[in-house]
């Protein structure tokens, strides 16, 4: 503690040297997330174009450098080598005569199946939609179409190509967000494209000429809005040789606690169609009101493995009324995509990204012992109080009726709560009395549930606070929940509270984070 603050005043002393002294102080900004992606300033919506090319993990996002509301839509840009500290880049794709940009994502074509780069020089793709605004006005269908720009310097510089569009708009409004992928059995790429009601397949051998393959979905799944940004791929089975093949389709609205969110099927793909197993429910990849739009980033490293996911923490709902003044929204943390088995058969679980240890500063481990009542974790007022893990292992009680509270607080008498409900097997999210709610009817309504989706009496969560978000890994990150709250101070304090039965506690710990 002490070496960090000697530390910190020697920074202090430091910048102040460094600081011509017209250079106004750059003031803290209320309700900046401390380690969550968010645009330097001005307006961002979902995530775009992740793509992992020698050594570093790009993010692009629907940006409007305008305005701190939705606009014309620009990709904005920012890479990391370790996907917790962002680098942010000039913006890579701006509109122009054939439309805004929209939602889409990158590869890296390896073959130069394109032409557009060489063997040598392999292009980095960028598919995208074009959302062509004046025609959409005019009372045309047809204002959504499919380009590719491509980069031969990493990201830094973009060109359009020529052509565009690679996929004209055959009279449907919705018409966009396509992910590609190479699909190696075929040596063809294949094209996840939102369309209404459902999703539609393409191939091509070059990333430019692009045919039909398929439909899926428009009698499955939920349908209480507008199907958005799928995504389509492969992931190993949990218990037998092979994979299985994952499809995530966002829909706004129609989520589980309202607006926005991202619900996924788990079946077959052959290079054709997708054919999904029978499933019991309608399955959510998160029941936060605040995951939307998230998709995988492309050509992860193979000796990783790993398929990893980034969403938009933000709700259509009310994103562009929040109460921050200089930019809008940020993104969740980078999650690990695994199937895991599970009540419903094998379900997608999403897990932090092990990077994110890195974020830990001072670890606190919470004794084992059987809790009746309260348990202070974090003092309030407590300096390093605001950005915390929690990690726990709990057995739950026989009996129905116990509810664990894990509480934040501050000063002003604000918090937020989330509770297990053994009665109800799930979460619940309450951020009604977690400060700023007025700037929208829909903000604050009711709690969020979250369903568990284990029988197991053995319970275990991750819980990720930052200064405006909470974000819940339970049972491996089969139930997840990730909410944004506004509090007009900082939350320092943590409370652990049960009432009904007395809870084992087997395992826990405190971390506090950095940046
Ligand atoms: C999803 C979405 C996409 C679209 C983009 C526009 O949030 O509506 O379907 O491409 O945002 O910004």
């Amino acid at each position: 503690m002490k070496k960090s603050l000697l530390l910190y005043s020697l920074m202090a002393i430091l910048l102040n040297l460094s600081c011509s002294p017209e250079k106004p102080e750059v003031a803290i900004e209320a309700h900046r997330p401390a380690f969550h992606f968010s645009p330097p300033a001005k307006w961002m919506n979902d995530p775009n174009g992740m793509v992992y090319y020698e050594g570093e993990y790009h993010l692009f996002y629907q940006y409007y450098p305008d305005s701190t509301v939705w606009g014309p839509m620009h990709w904005g840009h920012a890479v990391s080598t370790d996907l917790v500290h962002w680098e942010h880049l000039p913006i890579a794709l701006y509109p122009d005569e054939q439309g805004w940009i929209f939602s889409g994502s990158a590869v890296i074509d390896h073959n130069n199946t394109s032409g557009l780069g060489s063997p040598e020089q392999p292009p980095m793709v960028a598919i995208y939609t074009y959302h062509n605004a004046p025609r959409e006005k005019e009372g045309y269908d047809d204002f959504q179409t499919q380009g590719i720009a491509y980069s031969l310097d990493k990201g830094r510089t973009w060109t359009k190509y020529p052509g565009n569009p690679v996929l004209p708009n055959p009279g449907i409004r919705d018409f966009r967000d396509p992910k590609v992928r190479w699909y190696a059995p075929a040596q063809k790429w294949i094209m996840a494209l939102a369309v209404q009601d459902h999703i539609a397949f393409y191939s091509s051998p070059n990333l430019i000429e692009w045919g039909h393959e398929s439909d899926f979905g428009q009698e499955l799944g939920a349908h209480g809005g507008v199907w958005e940004c799928p995504d389509l791929f492969p992931l190993a089975h949990p218990s037998e040789a092979g994979q299985k093949w994952v499809l995530l389709v966002s829909i706004n609205p129609g989520g589980p606690n309202g607006g926005s969110a991202t619900q996924y099927f788990i079946g077959d793909f052959d290079g054709t169609s997708f054919t999904p197993d029978q499933p019991l429910s309608t399955r959510w990849i998160d029941f936060g009101r605040d995951n939307y739009a998230g998709v995988t980033w492309s050509n992860a490293p193979e000796t990783d493995g790993r398929t990893l996911f980034m969403g938009w923490m933000s709700n259509w709902q009310y994103a562009q009324v929040v109460p921050t003044d200089n930019w809008r929204s940020a993104m969740t943390l980078p999650r690990q995509l695994q199937l895991l088995p599970s009540a419903e058969g094998i379900s997608l679980a999403a897990s932090p990204a092990a990077e994110l240890t890195a974020l830990r500063q001072q670890t606190r481990d919470i004794p084992a012992q059987t809790l009746g009542g309260t348990l202070q974790l974090v003092e309030p007022g407590s300096p390093s109080g605001t950005l915390l893990e929690l990690e726990l292992e709990l057995e739950l009680p026989e009996n129905p009726g116990t509810v664990i509270h894990i509480r934040r607080s501050n000063a002003l008498g604000e918090q937020y709560t989330l509770s297990f409900d053994t009665a109800n097997n799930g979460w619940f999210s309450d951020r009604r009395q977690a400060g700023k709610t007025d700037f929208s009817t829909e903000f604050a309504t009711a709690t969020s549930f979250a369903p568990r989706n284990i029988l197991d009496n053995k319970l275990s969560l991750r819980l990720f606070f930052d200064v405006a978000s909470v974000e819940l890994f339970a049972d491996g990150g089969l139930s997840n929940l990730s909410e944004i709250f506004f509090p007009r101070e900082d939350f320092t304090g943590l409370t652990l509270e049960i009432s009904g039965d007395p809870v084992v506690i087997t395992r826990g710990a405190v971390h506090t984070l950095g940046q």
